[in-house]
């Protein structure tokens, strides 16, 4: 039987998505959804140099894809966050471990997510960010699970909504791994434990 991610992916079957159920965008989609909102930016931004800003880890994919789909002057830095607990993620609690490079002073800030779940971090850093006086501050954000919000963030670009599922690829992991899938699909559950 063929495996459902081959009509939408130009990826032959392998070891990473043999253990794939479906596929939930491919990577078609994801491209063309990237390269709309870099044309969306680079039309808002023109002649103001912007600052994109990420959070590590999963944030690198959307990110190297969204910039080279820009057509104006940008730059880019990251963050990096620990979580107290990981397993209470939930809580929110975070703290810096990693700062930007660059001062974002009187800068055009771009903050680039690759999900939005509760809000929580992005709520932590964009309090972090606005102290530092940029001149404008926004949030553009690839996948949207907005029904687990629990802060409300004000995300000015987004991709797409994610239901509440569990799903990996294109930045987002299972356990660190399936990053780099090229699409977003749903791990065949018995691979989970998620307990
Ligand atoms: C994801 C995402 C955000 C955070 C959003 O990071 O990149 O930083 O979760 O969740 P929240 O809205 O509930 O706060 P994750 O912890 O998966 O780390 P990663 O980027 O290294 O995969």
């Amino acid at each position: 039987m063929d495996t459902p991610f081959l009509a939408s992916s130009l990826h032959t079957p392998n070891e990473l998505t043999k253990d794939i159920r479906r596929v939930i965008f491919s990577e078609e989609e994801l491209q063309r959804r990237v390269r709309e909102l870099a044309g969306q930016i680079s039309a808002d931004y023109r002649g103001l140099d912007p600052l994109l800003v990420g959070v590590l880890r999963g944030v690198v994919f959307f990110m190297t894809d969204l910039m080279q789909a820009m057509t104006i002057p940008a730059s880019l830095d990251f963050m990096a966050i620990s979580r107290y607990d990981p397993q209470q993620k939930s809580k929110g609690a975070v703290r810096l471990t990693k700062d930007l490079e660059e001062s974002v002073e009187g800068r055009h800030l771009i903050f680039v997510e690759d999900v939005v779940d509760t809000g929580l971090t992005l709520s932590y850093l964009l309090r972090v960010l606005k102290a530092r006086t940029p001149a404008s501050l926004e949030v553009c954000v690839l996948f949207d699970k907005s029904r687990h919000r629990l802060v409300d963030v004000p995300v000015k670009y987004k991709g797409f909504d994610l239901q509440d599922r569990f799903v990996v690829g294109y930045g987002l992991d299972y356990r660190g791994g399936y990053r780099h899938l090229p699409f977003v699909g749903e791990l065949k559950p018995e691979l989970l434990n998620l307990a």
